[in-house]
C-alpha cells in the first residue's frame, strides 16, 4: 500500500511541478510584455536623468531604469512606492554588463540578479538617437512569488489528499483482506497442534462466511478447509492403524505366551529323563534356553503394546534416590568386573509414578552399562532434583554408544553393530521401553555419549521437596 500511495504521490509532485514551470513560463512572458511596454513609453530628454524620468510618470513599483546620455552621463534609478531612488554602481554596472553580454539577436528580455533588489527582467528601451541608451527593468519577484504560492497550495492540497487517499484504502484493504485473517488465523492455528503421534484430530476450520467462492481469498479458505478435512481423515486412519497393529502384537504376545510355557515346560520334564543321549540333552538344553528368551522378548512385545495403549502403568509414591540405591546394589552384584558408584542427595528425591516400571527403567540402564562395556568401567548414578524436575543419570566411562545406533538408540530394536555381533545385547527393546515408560510419566530421556563418556539422563516431573 505504501509503495501505491508512494507512486500517487510522485506522479501528483510531477504533475504540481510541471503545472509551475508552465504556469511560471507563462507570467514570465506576460512580465516581458510589460517590460516592453513600459520600455516603449519611456520619455526623456538629453539631458535626463534615471532618477527624474522615474519622478515623472507612473511607474509600476520597483520599475528600474538605467540612462546614459552625452550629456547626463549613466545613471540608473528604480522606483520605491512613491519615490525614484538611485541604483548603486554595482546595480547599473551589472545591468549595463547583462545587456552588452547578451547576443543582439536574442529574446529582447533577459534576466539579471540585482544585488539587493533581486531577480529582474530588463530590455533595451528604444531611443531617438543612437547616443542614448535607455534599460527598463521590472522585477520577477512577483512572478516567482505567484509560482511558489501555487505551488505551496498545492502542495498543501496534495499532501491532504493524500493523507485522506491513504486512510481510505487503509480501510477498503483492511475490509477487503478480513476473510484472509480468518484463513491466516485458522492456519496458525492449525500449525500449533502437533500431529507427529498419538489421537489426532484437527477440528479448527475457516469460517463458513469466509469461504465464498466466488473470491479469490474465498475460495483460499475453501481449499484450506479441504487441505484440513484431508489431514484430518489422514491423521484418523494412521490412528486406526496404529491402534490396530497395536492390537494385533499385543494380541499375538499374549497368545504365543501359553505355547511357550507349555515348551519350557515340557523340555523341562524331558530334561530329567535319565536314559537320554547326550546329544538329545544338549538339545533339549538349546530348547529351553531359547524359548526362556523368546518369553522375555514376548513379554517385552507386550509391555511395550500395553504401554502405547496407556494402561499399564499403576500410580503410586515413589522414592526415587532409594529405588537408584537398590538398583545400583543389584547390578552391583551382577557385574563383579564393574566399578560402581552412587551419588544420591540427602534429601530423598520423591515423584508420582509406577515404582515397578521405573526401576525397570534403571534396572535396563544399568544393564547397559554392565554389557555393553568392557569390565573395569566406572558407572556412576546420581539422583538429583532440579527444580520440580527429578533428574537421574548413569555415566560410564566405556567406548560409548555405537554411532551406527546413536540417532536410533531409543526406537524399537535398535542395536549396536558390536552388541549384535558379540551377542551381548539382548532383544534391542531395552531403551524403547525405557523411552515408553519415561514417556508414560511425562519425562525425557535422553543420551550424550563419545569414547569414555556416556551419560543417559531421565528427567521425570517430581514432586514439590517436603517442607517438614
Ligand atoms: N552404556 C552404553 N554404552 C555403549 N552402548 C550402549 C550403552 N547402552 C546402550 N548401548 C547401545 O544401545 C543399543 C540398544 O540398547 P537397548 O537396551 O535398547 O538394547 P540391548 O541392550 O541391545 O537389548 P535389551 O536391552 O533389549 O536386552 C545396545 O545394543 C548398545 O549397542
Ligand atoms: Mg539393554
Amino acid at each position: 500500500m505504501t509503495a501505491i500511495i508512494g507512486m500517487i504521490a510522485v506522479i501528483l509532485a510531477i504533475i504540481a511541478l510541471s503545472t509551475g514551470a508552465i504556469l511560471g513560463n507563462v507570467l514570465q512572458d506576460n512580465l516581458d510584455g510589460k517590460v516592453r511596454e513600459t520600455a516603449e513609453n519611456v520619455l526623456f530628454t538629453n539631458e535626463s536623468t534615471a532618477v527624474r524620468v522615474l519622478s515623472t510618470g507612473p511607474y509600476t513599483d520597483g520599475t528600474v531604469l538605467v540612462l546614459r546620455t552625452p550629456t547626463s552621463g549613466t545613471t540608473g534609478a528604480y522606483v520605491d512606492g512613491n519615490t525614484a531612488r538611485v541604483l548603486t554602481a554595482e546595480q547599473v554596472a551589472d545591468i549595463l554588463q547583462a545587456v552588452s553580454d547578451a547576443p543582439s539577436t536574442s529574446a529582447p528580455s533577459l534576466t539579471v540578479d540585482l544585488p539587493g533588489l533581486g531577480d529582474y527582467r530588463v530590455t533595451v528601451a528604444p531611443t531617438p538617437s543612437p547616443d542614448v541608451l535607455a534599460i527598463i527593468g521590472l522585477p520577477l519577484s512577483e512572478v516567482t512569488g505567484t509560482v511558489s504560492q501555487i505551488l505551496l497550495t498545492v502542495g498543501l492540497v496534495t499532501a491532504g489528499g493524500l493523507l485522506l487517499l491513504s486512510s481510505i484504502i487503509a480501510v477498503v484493504v483492511r475490509i477487503g483482506l478480513r476473510p484472509l485473517r480468518a484463513v491466516a488465523d485458522t492456519a496458525t492455528r492449525v500449525a500449533r497442534v502437533r500431529m507427529d503421534s498419538g489421537d489426532v484430530s484437527i477440528t479448527e476450520r475457516v469460517p463458513e462466511s469466509e469461504t465464498d467462492d466466488h473470491t479469490e481469498i474465498g475460495q483460499v479458505g475453501a481449499a484450506l478447509n479441504a487441505l484440513l478435512d484431508h489431514i484430518d481423515a489422514s491423521l484418523s486412519a494412521r490412528q486406526r492403524n496404529e491402534e490396530l497393529m497395536r492390537r494385533f502384537v499385543a494380541d499375538a504376545s499374549h497368545e504365543l505366551r501359553t505355547p511357550l510355557a507349555s515348551i519350557r515346560g515340557y523340555s523341562e520334564l524331558s530334561l530329567r529323563d535319565a536314559t537320554l543321549s547326550d546329544t538329545s540333552h544338549a538339545a533339549l538344553e538349546r530348547i529351553q534356553a531359547q524359548s526362556l528368551r523368546m518369553s522375555a522378548l514376548v513379554e517385552d512385545l507386550l509391555l511395550l503394546a500395553r504401554l502405547d495403549e496407556g494402561t499399564e502403568l499403576v500410580y503410586g509414591a515413589v522414592d526415587l534416590t532409594r529405588l537408584a540405591v537398590e538398583a545400583v546394589r543389584d547390578a552391583q552384584a551382577a557385574g563383579r568386573d564393574h566399578e560402581w558408584v552412587i551419588d544420591v542427595d540427602d534429601e530423598p528425591v520423591l515423584l508420582a509414578g509406577d515404582v515397578s516400571r521405573l526401576h525397570q527403567v534403571v534396572a535396563n540402564l544399568l544393564a547397559n552399562a554392565r554389557t555393553h562395556t568392557p569390565p573395569g568401567t566406572v558407572v556412576t548414578v546420581s539422583v538429583h532434583r532440579e527444580g520440580d524436575t527429578a533428574v537421574l543419570r548413569v555415566h560410564d566411562d566405556g567406548p560409548g554408544v555405537d554411532p551406527g545406533v546413536a540417532e536410533q538408540l531409543f526406537e524399537r530394536f535398535a542395536r549396536g553393530d558390536a552388541s549384535r555381533a558379540r551377542k551381548t545385547g539382548g532383544t534391542g527393546l531395552g531403551l524403547s521401553i525405557a523411552r515408553a515408560i519415561v514417556d508414560g510419566h511425562r519425562g525425557t530421556i535422553t543420551v550424550r555419549s563419545r569414547p569414555g563418556d556416556t551419560t543417559f539422563e531421565v528427567r521425570l516431573p517430581a514432586k514439590p521437596a517436603d517442607p517438614a
